[in-house]
């Protein structure tokens, strides 16, 4: 191969060795990171969905996520927001799956409720904050009533709404085995939801489901054992994670790493390690800053994990895996500019055609001359 730290042998690189989580063999460890559209109407995903996940599996991309869908209408971040609530939805989640599978990539979809982060604006819309209840948003639910700073107060959900999270999760669980999809994520990063009740910065319930780290990891431990009962024992169970609330009064990669372990237990396969959100924060954003934050929870919970933001390069994609910090990596925005990124790398890495993922339509692509 050319540049790069691989050592597997020449044409070879890490990025493009399969990985087996239970009975599935994803084909690479280039994965394509959850990225809301805000595209969508009464939660139905159509043919920008279809192009967006469909473009990027013709790139290559082993795995894709599918941004967050709201298992009910109030868990979306805007009103424009995918959803899998509905059978409908399942329906046409179908078509995209078929799709992505004929390209010989697999596609997971990223189960998510925004809690008191939904009924926002889009990122494009020329209003910021709350969409509010007369202009088409909803009064958002959060484990207790505190905003988050510019967002509207939620209500504190009692304790019977808690108790029937689990089961809005493994509904829509079921939904998403019926729509084709070969991995389930729980979203339980970005200051979402299950995020909101494992952090204590918004969680100040007295309930069985606040105050100690128990009480706090109850949501994320139920929902995931709903979802893993709702799955085939053969499918993977992966969970989106922020492994430190970067504030003092807040998570961890310590804390999080913890919680892991504990997924671990019920049978969730590989923890994709984010951070923040939950509360504004200062963040020393720069190339691959949640690297370390991966390792500390593949080293503490025995898990798999994939690595995500900003990595840009092949190179250092690569060296990612090198290192043992994380089994993959997921890439975000440098997908929306590029969303050939995996066989740009294939190529840029002097990767065998035959060991990268090559459409026979784009083959040619591979050879520069
Ligand atoms: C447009 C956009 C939408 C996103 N939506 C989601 C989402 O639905 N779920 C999620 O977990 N993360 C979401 N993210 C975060 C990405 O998955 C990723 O973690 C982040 O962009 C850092 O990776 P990158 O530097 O490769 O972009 C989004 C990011 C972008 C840019």
């Amino acid at each position: 191969m050319g540049r790069g730290p691989a050592a597997l042998g020449p044409g070879v690189s890490r990025l493009f060795q399969p990985l087996r989580l239970r009975d599935l063999t994803l084909p690479n460890r280039i994965w394509l990171a959850p990225m809301c559209q805000y595209s969508a109407t009464d939660g139905m995903p159509d043919d920008w969905h279809l192009v967006h996940l469909g473009a990027r599996a013709t790139g290559g991309f082993g795995l894709l996520l599918t941004e967050a869908a709201a298992v009910v209408p109030e868990g979306r971040i805007s009103p424009q927001d995918v959803g899998i609530w509905s059978d409908a939805q399942a329906d046409a989640w179908a078509r995209i799956t078929a799709f992505v599978h004929a390209q010989g990539a697999l596609v997971g979809i990223q189960l998510a409720h925004a809690g008191r982060k939904a009924s926002t604006h889009r990122p494009w819309d020329p209003a910021r904050g709350a969409v509010l209840p007369d202009a088409g948003g909803w009064t958002p639910v959060g484990p207790s009533p505190e905003a988050y700073p510019g967002l509207a107060e939620p209500a504190a959900m009692t304790l019977d709404e808690v108790q029937a999270v689990p089961g809005q999760f493994a509904e829509a669980a079921r939904r998403s085995v019926e729509a084709g999809f070969d991995v389930v994520e729980l979203h339980a990063a970005h200051g979402y939801l299950l995020h909101q009740f494992l952090s204590p910065l918004a969680n100040r319930r007295d309930d069985a489901y606040g105050g100690s780290v128990e009480n706090r990891e109850r949501l994320l431990l139920e929902s995931a054992v709903a979802v893993r009962a709702a799955l085939p024992d053969g499918m993977p169970l992966l969970v989106r994670v922020s492994a430190t609330d970067w504030h003092e009064d807040g998570l961890d990669d310590d804390d999080v790493a913890h919680a892991a372990a504990r997924l671990a237990q019920v049978g969730v396969d590989l923890v994709d390690v984010s951070t923040g959100g939950v509360a504004p924060a200062t963040i020393p954003v720069g190339p691959g800053y949640q690297v370390p934050a991966a390792r500390r929870v593949r080293e503490v919970s025995g898990l798999p994990v994939s690595a995500v933001g900003l990595l840009t390069s092949p190179e250092q994609a690569e060296q990612v895996l090198v290192d043992g910090a994380a089994d993959a990596v997921m890439i975000g925005r440098p997908a929306l500019r590029d969303p050939m990124w995996p066989l740009r790398a294939a190529h840029a890495l002097g990767v065998d055609v035959d060991r990268a993922p090559w459409r026979p339509q784009y083959e040619r692509g591979a050879w520069t001359a």
